[in-house]
């Protein structure tokens, strides 16, 4: 039987079903992906705003529907951050913890770091405990290429010759 989602690029056209997406997250999600209570005028502001030339999004997609149930954003070219992608993930709640999120995350690095990014930083809040657990099952399968810091997480390119403590 076919997997129930397939993972893709997200492009443009996926707006409306970003947007349904972040809307679908609930009240603790959006606090949780946003770092603040994110109201639905401020996630349609917020998925106006991306841009698809200066970031990579991978998504979850669901076969059934074509809904997005998970999704994965590399920020690209922040001049606060340079050399930097910054990554964002989310996951709806009946599809977590079946490693999308690990997988999501794994691809959009990848990719920024063949956009050029030398690091890849996953910001999150320290009380989260599926962030935690995503962390360490990245810090098993990249050892000395993930440092791991309260509340945030760097991912090092394939190849990072140094081992960091
Ligand atoms: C955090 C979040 C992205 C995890 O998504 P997920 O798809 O459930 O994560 P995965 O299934 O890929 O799990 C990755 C690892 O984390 C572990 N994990 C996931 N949720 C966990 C939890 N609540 N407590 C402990 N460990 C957890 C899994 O067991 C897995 O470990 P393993 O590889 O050793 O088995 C999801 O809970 C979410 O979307 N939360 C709201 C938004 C958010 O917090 N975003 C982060 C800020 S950008």
């Amino acid at each position: 039987m076919a997997a129930p989602v397939h993972l893709r690029r997200l492009a443009e056209a996926d707006r409306p079903a970003i947007e349904r997406h972040l809307l679908t997250l609930g009240a603790a999600g959006r606090r949780a992906r946003f770092h603040q209570a994110y109201k639905d005028a401020a996630i349609a502001a917020y998925v106006r705003r991306l841009d698809f030339g200066r970031m990579i999004l991978f998504g979850a997609v669901a076969r059934d529907g074509g809904a997005i149930v998970g999704m994965a954003e590399a920020h690209l070219d922040d001049p606060r951050a340079p050399g930097a992608a910054e990554l964002a993930v989310s996951i709806l709640r009946g599809w977590r913890n079946r490693g999308l999120a690990r997988r999501l995350v794994d691809r959009a690095a990848a990719q920024a770091f063949t956009r050029g990014a030398q690091r890849a930083v996953l910001n999150f809040q320290p009380d989260n405990p599926g962030m935690a657990g995503l962390v360490a099952s990245l810090a098993t399968a990249l050892g000395p290429r993930l440092r791991r810091a309260f509340g945030q997480a760097t991912v090092l390119p394939a190849g990072e010759p140094q081992p960091v403590g």
